[in-house]
């Protein structure tokens, strides 16, 4: 037990405690209450939502936390309310979802763990938090670090894709780059791992519905990123929508109270996703909202994002005994002790500079840096004939598709403030290469970026440019065709049951194929998409998501080759959805491929594999692999070494991957899982050693009761170039 001091408090828990013996518990209930700010919403508007009444609230120190505020002006409003006007002055954390940037929009983050470059991904997250920061945010509901297994999944892309070591890596590295090295800095905000958990095993792929899985599948999939996340200081986390194997996330105590907050020792604080208390009645979990409220104190749930459950019933449960005020102080202590660590108290205004927002909003270019995130980000998925790069001199190339011509798309969802149409369009890039083009739209889709309110229509018929596509096609030595998903096409609430090319542009490529087969197919979207038909027939294709403020001028270099693509993919490409969930690590069955010719775990009708596997990418040069080394260590590790060589006439960069196979454990293992990669530059002949470290944090799994175990025996080592692409293979003796 803390004992509260008045005088002279020191340490942040001392001066949480002073705090905390001064509030009345209208006042710590007010700490737990989230308001939305009072222009975007991110979520259904609750009916009691009222503009004056928040500002009366702030008032009465019956707020903790707004979202969605923004702009120093807006920002100190706010802030001058709640210090200078409340009884105890405590001062607002301000939350936005500040997801791939905030004014300079960086690749969506799909595509950002396509670079597997974690000091770039860490960068983009250190730019977005000096922007935000400069405009008033501390806080960003970011990284999400729900492994997916499910392109159907609208969300897909705002995580790192299908798997939980490097979606831990990715993770690290953007709480690294938003919180900085001490979060009182003016220019670090806290970060928050979202959605605490199981919200990217949704069924049928449909956004907020059911999760069921087994506790392994938890404890080693879903779980590790956020542990990772936790061990790195994150400063708070998310609940989930969903219903996790029986019990929605925002009531679950199993999760938060025990695994979160007891087993992991996470001293932060949780925020309820939007309305997910009330909610809980929704699911049939919680009689009304007073009961959802209890469910959710009690589960260790600490703030309530716009469910109005907390500020309107948490008081009489107190006051009737229902719960303890124990409950509240703590998570009062914990939502005081963040702002502390913000430096909110000692400087409430510190975000709100008006001369520093206009510095960094309008007079700092972080274009540099947003090229370089997105040039990292471009997969080459396939390039036969070495059909990239383009010579510098092409005669003539015809540009098809409407997406080459769009400066919004590539911004992507979860967009914060990036100005809509900003981006450098793909037409834009080229430009500057070659004057030598003739751009036809060729099938229409729909870019109103309307956004959250309006539904996005993905079944466009107009057929009408496909004349004039297939005339200019004819007449060009190669086709550079961009097609994909518009922004709006992915992201919450964005689930599809067919991921394949939107509308009519399947039946444009292959219209255009028909009359020239050369064809480079670019493709825009923020998921995986099903593209068995253009794997078969075009002969280069290169995946871009959604690439941002940059997008045209990284497209463009990867195209005439200034820059030799390096991006690896984080998420398998299913060749169909009837192959979803598709996912590289998966178990071996007891009937794998080679069992029997007719009994065996496969489709009659389509094969078992990905179209383009998870890690895989292609470069415009060749990488040889040799000498895989296994060296046992005094201290229980195992170095694995390796020697790449660049065997092509470019500089190139590859991302080497070990994969292990714990060959036979008490719980069936994986054929594979990743557990380490490197990136590593090469000029042409040259050799490089890449070194990986093994430890029982590695090798070990976890039990389905949650204990951590690593059993001794045979482990098969991998080092590819793609989960796909095996090419050094050795057993490490585990005793
Ligand atoms: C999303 C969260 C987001 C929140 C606030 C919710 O709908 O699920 O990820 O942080 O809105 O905008």
């Amino acid at each position: 037990m803390t004992i509260a001091c008045s005088h002279n408090p020191n340490t942040i828990d001392e001066k949480v405690d002073n705090l905390l013996s001064q509030m009345t518990l209208d006042e710590k209930i007010g700490q737990l209450v989230q308001y939305n700010g009072f222009w975007d919403a991110t979520g259904p508007i609750p009916q009691e939502s009222n503009t004056k009444k928040k500002y009366e609230d702030v008032k009465q120190g019956l707020v903790g936390s707004v979202l969605n505020v923004y702009g120093t002006a807006q920002v100190r409003k706010l802030q001058e309310i709640a210090v200078t006007q409340s009884r105890l002055g405590i001062p607002l954390i301000f939350g936005m979802d500040v997801i791939h940037g905030y004014k300079t929009a960086f690749p969506v983050p799909i595509a950002e763990a396509a670079s597997w470059n974690m000091q770039t991904i860490e960068q983009a997250a250190r730019i977005s938090a000096i922007e935000a920061s400069a405009a008033g945010i501390n806080w960003t509901f970011a990284p999400m670090l729900d492994v997916s297994r499910d392109p159907r999944w609208g969300r897909v892309m705002e995580g790192a894709g299908e798997d939980p070591y490097l979606t831990a890596q990715v993770g690290i590295a953007k709480i690294k780059g938003f919180q900085g090295t001490d979060l009182s800095h003016e220019q670090s905000i806290a970060a928050c791992a979202k959605h605490f958990a199981g919200y990217g095993f949704p069924i049928a792929g449909r956004d907020y519905n059911t999760v069921d899985v087994s506790m392994v599948t938890l404890y080693n999939d879903i779980l590790p990123p956020f542990k990772a996340a936790v061990d790195n200081n994150v400063a708070t986390v998310m609940n989930a929508f969903n219903v996790l194997n029986g019990v929605p996330c925002t009531g679950n105590t199993m999760l938060v109270r025990n695994i979160l907050k007891h087993t992991w020792n996470f001293k932060g604080f949780v925020v309820s996703d939007w309305g997910s208390i009330m909610e809980l009645a929704t699911h049939g979990y919680a009689r009304d909202r007073a009961h959802a409220a209890q469910i959710a104190i009690e589960a260790g749930c600490d703030m309530d994002m716009e469910s109005y459950a907390y500020r309107n019933d948490l008081k009489p449960l107190v006051e009737n005994g229902t719960i303890p005020e124990s409950l509240i102080d703590d998570a009062v202590r914990r939502i005081l002790r963040i702002k502390f660590e913000l430096g909110l108290f000692d400087n409430p205004y510190k975000y709100c500079d008006s001369v520093r927002e206009k510095t960094i909003l309008h007079a700092t270019d972080f274009s540099k840096e947003a090229l370089q995130s997105a040039l990292e980000a471009i997969v080459l998925l396939k390039n036969d004939n070495s059909l990239l790069p383009l010579s510098k001199n092409q005669k003539h190339i015809a540009v098809i598709g409407a997406l080459a011509n769009d400066k919004d798309s590539p911004i992507g969802n979860w967009r914060a403030q990036a100005l809509p149409s900003s981006a450098v369009s793909v037409l834009e890039g080229l430009a500057k290469y070659t004057s030598n083009i003739t751009y036809v739209q060729g099938a229409v889709l729909n870019t109103n970026p309307a956004g959250f309110t309006h539904k996005v229509s993905i079944n466009e018929t107009d057929k009408s440019g496909f004349a004039e596509a297939i005339a200019v096609a004819k007449k060009s030595e190669v086709v550079v065709m961009v097609l994909g998903e518009n922004c709006f096409q992915s992201g919450e609430a964005r689930s599809r049951s067919d991921i394949g090319l939107p509308g009519v542009q399947q039946e444009l490529l292959e219209a255009v194929y028909a009359v020239n087969k050369n064809i480079v197919l670019i493709l825009m979207n923020g998921r995986p998409l099903t593209i068995p038909w253009a794997g078969a027939h075009v002969p280069a294709i290169l995946e871009t998501w959604q690439l941002g403020s940059q997008s045209g001028n990284a497209i463009a270099q990867v195209l005439f080759g200034d820059f030799n693509p390096q991006g690896k993919l984080p998420m398998s490409f299913p060749r169909s959805v009837g192959q979803i969930p598709l996912y590289y690590n998966h178990l071996n069955t007891g009937r794998p491929a080679g069992f029997n010719r007719v009994f065996w775990s496969h489709y009659t009708d389509i094969e078992n594999t990905p179209l383009y596997s998870f890690g895989h990418g292609l470069s415009y040069t060749t990488f040889a692999y040799s000498n895989l080394e296994i060296t046992p260590k005094k201290n229980g590790e195992y170095t694995i070494t390796a020697r790449i060589t660049n065997t092509g006439t470019r500089v190139g960069t590859e991302t080497p991957q070990l994969y292990i196979r714990d060959i036979v454990a008490s719980v069936v293992r994986p054929v594979k899982e990743l557990k380490g990669f490197t990136k590593v530059t090469l000029k042409p002949n040259e050799s490089k050693t890449i070194e990986f470290v093994l430890t029982d944090a590695e090798l070990g799994f976890y039990t389905e009761t949650g204990a951590f175990t690593v059993e001794p025996g045979e482990f098969e080592i991998m080092i590819g170039s793609g989960s796909d692409a095996i090419l050094l293979r050795s057993i490490l003796v585990l005793k």
